[in-house]
């Protein structure tokens, strides 16, 4: 059996691979073609002695989610364990972003979640017990001005997976929603992460210690999974606070964030 995950050659989707390939599972790594993918891979099957293959694409292309299952399919790779972890962030008031951005952070944050998720369905219900974990964010819990298609994707891919999640209750496959926050990822995360203020600026994470947590939890079958114990306390606090005090501590993390510097 094998775990496949997207936007698994950097950050979050890496440490996503290494976790698992740690716990002896066999991973099939997406993501696109190029050095990263390739030195991944290397690490993992140095590393851990694990079962590695990649699959490079770009996943913002209409219909590549189609490939990644052709691949999957020509390669008899099975899979019990589906990560939809690609996905693009962003910052800058709407009118400032170009439209063909959006149309790539759509169609990476919720098109090819969605069609991977169906592409396998069959698959992972004949080789249940079964995972399908999605990476959301707490960006998906707020009303976020800076980064509005973003958040409301985040949003999209929470609201899915918790409907998902009991529709296949009864055929074993367990649907979880990563929802990380503030995570040094990469260079752009770790610039934007340095001028956030208040809990935000607290609560930032590495990409290993996320994927410790998701997988711990994601085997445990928990439906919404939010690493860090800053986070976690947010989420709850959030939920019973109403939406104008919410958005004053949305606004104070994000002020000072550089809407064009990146
Ligand atoms: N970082 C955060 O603070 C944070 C917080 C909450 C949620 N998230 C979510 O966590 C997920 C991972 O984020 P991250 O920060 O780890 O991202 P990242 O560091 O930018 O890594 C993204 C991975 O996806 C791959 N990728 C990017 N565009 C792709 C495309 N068009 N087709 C195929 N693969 C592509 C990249 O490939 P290459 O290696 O070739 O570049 C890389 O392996 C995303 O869904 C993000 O929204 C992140």
């Amino acid at each position: 059996m094998y775990t496949l995950i997207t936007g698994a050659g950097a950050g979050i989707g890496k440490a996503l691979a290494m976790e698992c390939a740690s716990r002896k599972m066999n991973v099939l790594l997406v993501a696109l073609e190029g050095p990263e993918l390739e030195t991944t891979i290397t690490e993992i099957k140095l590393k851990y002695n694990a079962e590695c293959h990649g699959l490079g694409i770009d996943l913002s292309h209409p219909e590549s989610f189609c490939k990644v299952y052709k691949w999957v399919k020509e390669n008899n790779f099975n899979i019990n364990i589906l990560i939809n972890n690609v996905g693009v962030g962003s910052k800058g008031d709407f009118d400032h972003t170009k439209t063909f951005f959006y149309e790539k952070q759509l169609q990476l944050n919720i098109h090819t979640t969605t069609m991977l998720t169906h592409l396998f369905l069959n698959d992972l219900k004949a080789n249940a017990p079964s995972h399908i974990m999605n990476t959301g964010s707490m960006g998906g819990f707020f009303i976020i001005p800076g980064k509005t298609v973003y958040a409301a994707s985040k949003a999209y891919v929470y609201f899915f997976s918790k409907s998902l999640r009991l529709e296949l209750k009864p055929h074993n496959v367990i649907v979880s929603v990563l929802c990380p926050g503030g995570t040094d990822s990469n260079e752009n995360t770790i610039a934007i992460n340095k001028e956030l203020k208040g809990i935000a600026k607290y609560s930032i994470l590495m990409p290993e210690r996320v994927a410790k947590e998701a997988i711990d939890k994601m085997l445990t079958g928990k439906a919404r999974i939010i690493p860090g114990t800053i986070n976690k306390i947010y989420y709850h606090i959030s939920r019973i606070i109403p939406e104008f005090i919410q958005q004053i501590f949305v606004y104070y993390a994000f002020r000072h964030v550089d809407k064009h510097k990146y």
